[in-house]
């Protein structure tokens, strides 16, 4: 049995995990001898023919360790049909090495953009079969991807130490927390961290609710305001996707500090922002990734062993499964402005900015 992986997009922790888990599952349950290529850099290394074959030596010790042995990079899906840099088409180049190399599987560790090329190349006639990776936790069809409970951690980590020097000045801080589309990871690292206030993409704030709340939580000496990458007022939600680029643009700033000038006239406390950024995808995952990729790791171990190709290992109710890789790609998992976790928050005391 021949077998490739490759590793998408931003990274997170537990790809070298998840990767361990597919190789123990294969070998723990197939007596075929198996011959496994890691192609570099993502989907990048299956266009260009870029691989190393991997030994048994390459799985040890893995299992906690952050980053990815493979590499990664961005290919995004909208520019999948435009020739790379030396003019060739990288979906009939994809084809021809996976063939060349007599695959009987590619195995994709990738987040919402690496799911729709892996689905492409299942839909041309390759064996595919995805593994949910994103600290975002925006795939659909499945409870969680990985990462997303490690950089839940580090996030709120961060929260925490931030809070103790908010209290000795008495200061409000705003923290950026990593998001451009999905809230997941704020909301979840802002509830962990006792945040006062919790901005994410999906609920358009309202400055005025947030002025008013902010007003109120400052009186106990100091506030934290938790907010995503991608927040967006009211007004703003009413612009066109190109205006509001072209707003972004012309203020090239964080959203941390978009919001820091929204409000520093109606604080009497000292404020101050602060992003988090990319130490959210860093580090070693935490024991819930390393059993959870364990687990995602044996069931596309399973599908493999099965020869059910197509399908992206989702995480359920506590179990693993799959799905049609064409359903997996079908929408963005956005935070439901009504789900019981944006109503338990708000049951709390604490503002979301509606
Ligand atoms: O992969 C997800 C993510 O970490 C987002 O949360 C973040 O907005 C983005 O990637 C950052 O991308 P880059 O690594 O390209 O700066």
């Amino acid at each position: 049995m021949k077998i490739g992986f490759l590793t998408s997009g931003g990274d997170c922790q537990a790809l070298n995990g998840a990767m361990r888990g597919v190789v123990k599952g294969l070998k723990a349950n197939s007596k075929d001898k198996l011959q496994i290529i890691g192609f570099l850099k993502g989907y990048k290394g299956l266009v260009e023919g870029k691989y190393k074959k991997m030994t048994d030596k390459d799985f040890e010790d893995i299992l906690n360790l952050g980053g990815t042995i493979l590499g990664s990079s961005r290919m995004p899906f909208k520019y999948i049909n435009d020739p790379d840099e030396k003019g060739r088409n990288k979906i009939e180049c994809m084809i021809e090495n996976y063939k060349k190399l007599e695959l009987d599987c590619l195995v994709v560790l990738g987040g919402n953009g690496s799911h729709k090329t892996a689905n492409l190349l299942s839909e041309k006639g390759l064996n595919v079969v995805t593994l949910p990776k994103t600290i975002d936790n925006d795939i659909y069809g499945t409870d969680i991807t990985f990462g997303f409970q490690s950089a839940v951690d580090v996030a709120t980590g961060y929260i925490d130490e931030i809070s103790t020097t908010a209290k000795s000045h008495g200061r409000v801080f705003i923290v950026e927390v990593m998001g451009h589309k999905t809230g997941w990871l704020t909301l979840s690292a802002g509830i962990a961290g006792a945040a006062d206030i919790i901005l994410i993409p999906e609920i358009p704030y309202d400055i005025d609710k947030v002025k008013k709340a902010l007003t109120e939580k400052e009186k106990k000496g100091s506030a934290i305001i938790a907010v995503a990458e991608g927040i967006i007022s009211k007004e703003e939600a009413g612009l066109k996707k190109k205006e509001l680029k072209a707003k972004r643009l012309s203020e090239p700033v964080s959203a941390a500090e978009r919001l820091y000038n929204e409000l520093k006239d109606i604080t009497n406390a000292e404020m101050r922002t602060s992003v988090i950024g990319h130490c959210q995808r860093g580090g070693s995952p935490d024991a819930y990734d390393r059993v959870l990729v364990s687990r995602l790791g044996a069931k596309a171990a399973e599908l493999i062993l099965n020869k059910e190709f197509g399908r992206a290992v989702v995480f359920v109710g506590n179990q693993t499964d799959s799905i049609p890789l064409s359903m997996a790609v079908e929408q963005t998992k956005f935070v439901d402005p009504d789900c019981s976790l944006v109503n338990d928050a708000k049951m709390l005391g604490i503002c979301l900015g509606d």
